[in-house]
């Protein structure tokens, strides 16, 4: 039924757009591989705790001015990972140099940000982390059909904000760039769409820019005669493709689509932990031999527990927030937030932000890392694994809120909601019709990873193939110029 109206409100789906992505099937390698790699998520479940206790003083907006002292006292050491310091890679020496210089420890949201994003040995900085060979797997990996489905919902926004003649898609975080270019590939057919697009990918690692350039196969192309005006442009669409490593530096002036897929889960995090002494925050140290990290706990109040922790629980009821102790906030995501909401309401459009988490706090998300597929700690060799947190949709909707009264936000829906309202269903069916039996099990296998249900891990042991789904554990947000109406699927 819900199909039925979708195309009544949006002529490209009733003009059969899912029929008319393109077929014969292309089998993706990544789907192929999904079905003989074993995948893991990248969080465990938060696990409040029920403690009564009245924390109305996090409400309060009057900031008393702290000064940080440590309780070196660790709340947990990883002694199995004891080595000599000459064997410390660049990172841990660069960590362990801020941690001696401040002459204190940092906060987790600092180790996170320098873990992942070091500019000379972050996580993702220097090497493909994705697919079998790598650390993880995520849905665009999993299968084109997801790719697929984010271009149906960016060509409905687009049919909505009026078919503009020129629009910037913008990708935050955009790893291999599959979902793009599975994105274009699904739209080419649409030419209108096609000849609108201006490509924007928001992506700090040079190493995945040039994995996103080869999977848009893109060509540089000279503009004037003396060749000193040279633009990049896809090949799957004609379109004009460039990068940033910030959304700040894209151009602002035309209507915007926006998509961060597992973006907002890269954000670094701020963790606060209920003690005796009030809510203070966990904090990453080097330990008494200076051999590895260790977590502590700050004696009081942190600079960042009454900014960003205070900000948070005024969000929350009062009862949401004494059920807990432990919470984590991401400025940046709210930051990020408000640069997305502030555009769109300048410019017109809208993002859709997709990433595991939830419609609320999030207590304690943020304590396994991911190498090769498995958990690790945290503080083990920091840089050779994946560091993520849960997003939490309810603080990205109050900061979209507060900065602009021309946005609507909208959801979140489960994943499988969002895939199975924009077709999914059909589309695999279509791309079934067409295939060998080797790729319908790859489809069939990378459609439940999707939309499935089930908790982590997606794989049960090192020998079963049984995919349980990510359909759940996933939520999607659009937030939207006003003026544009309820987007495509969350009426
Ligand atoms: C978990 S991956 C998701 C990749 C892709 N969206 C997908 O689903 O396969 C996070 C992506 O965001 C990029 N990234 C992480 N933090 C970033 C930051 N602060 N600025 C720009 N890019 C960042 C990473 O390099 C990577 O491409």
């Amino acid at each position: 039924m819900l199909r039925r109206s979708l195309s009544r409100a949006f002529p490209l789906l009733s003009n059969g757009l899912l029929q008319t992505l393109p077929l014969p099937f292309a089998p993706s390698t990544r789907s192929l591989r999904s079905l003989s790699s074993r995948t893991s998520p990248q969080t465990v479940n938060p696990s409040p705790s029920q403690e009564e206790e009245s924390h109305e003083n996090l409400r309060d907006s009057s900031r008393p001015a702290v000064s940080i002292s440590i309780d070196r006292s660790g709340l947990h050491n990883s002694a199995e990972h004891s080595h000599n310091q000459s064997s410390d890679s660049e990172l841990v020496k660069h960590l362990k140099s801020i941690i001696k210089f401040r002459g204190g420890p940092i906060s987790v949201a600092e180790y996170m940000e320098e873990v992942l994003t070091n500019p000379h040995s972050g996580f993702y900085i220097n090497r493909d982390v994705f697919g079998a060979g790598g650390d993880f797997i995520t849905s665009p990996e999993v299968s084109q059909m997801f790719g697929e489905m984010i271009g149906v919902w960016t060509m409905c926004l687009w049919e909505q904000i009026g078919q503009p003649e020129k629009v910037n898609l913008i990708e935050l975080g955009p790893g291999r760039g599959t979902l793009m270019a599975d994105l274009l590939r699904g739209s080419s057919k649409f030419m209108n769409f096609k000849k609108s697009l201006h490509i924007h990918m928001v992506e700090c690692s040079p190493t995945l820019q040039k994995l996103q350039y080869s999977a848009l196969k893109c060509v540089d192309e000279t503009m004037n005669e003396d060749g000193s005006t040279k633009r990049t442009i896809s090949m799957l669409s004609g379109s004009p493709v460039s990068w940033h490593s910030t959304l700040e530096q894209v151009p602002l002036g035309c209507q915007t689509i926006i998509i961060a897929h597992e973006f907002f889960d890269a954000l670094p995090v701020h963790q606060f932990q209920k003690s005796s002494r009030g809510w203070c925050e966990k904090m990453i140290d080097v330990s008494e031999d200076s051999l590895n990290f260790r977590f502590v706990l700050s004696p009081m109040p942190t600079p960042a527990t009454l900014l960003y922790l205070r900000k948070r629980c005024q969000w929350a009821s009062a009862e949401e927030v004494v059920k807990l102790d432990h919470i984590e906030v991401c400025p940046k995501a709210m930051e990020l937030t408000h640069q997305i909401a502030k555009r769109i309401s300048s410019d017109g459009g809208g993002a859709l932000i997709i990433d595991y988490g939830k419609n609320g706090i999030i207590s304690d998300s943020y304590r396994l890392a991911i190498r090769k597929h498995k958990f690790v700690n945290i503080l083990d060799n920091p840089g050779s694994a994946d560091l993520s947190a849960y997003v939490d949709f309810a603080s990205i909707r109050h900061s979209a809120e507060e900065v602009s009264e021309h946005i609507s936000v909208h959801g979140p829906i489960t994943q499988s909601q969002f895939l199975g309202y924009l077709g999914i269903n059909l589309r695999v069916e279509a791309l079934l019709q067409n295939c060998t039996e080797e790729q319908a099990e790859s489809l069939r296998t990378g459609y439940w990873q999707l939309v499935g249900d089930g908790e982590a891990p997606f794989w049960e042991g090192p020998d079963d193939q049984t995919p349980i789904g990510m359909g759940n554990r996933y939520l999607a947000m659009a937030i939207v110029n006003k003026k544009q109406g309820v987007p495509v699927p969350f009426e």
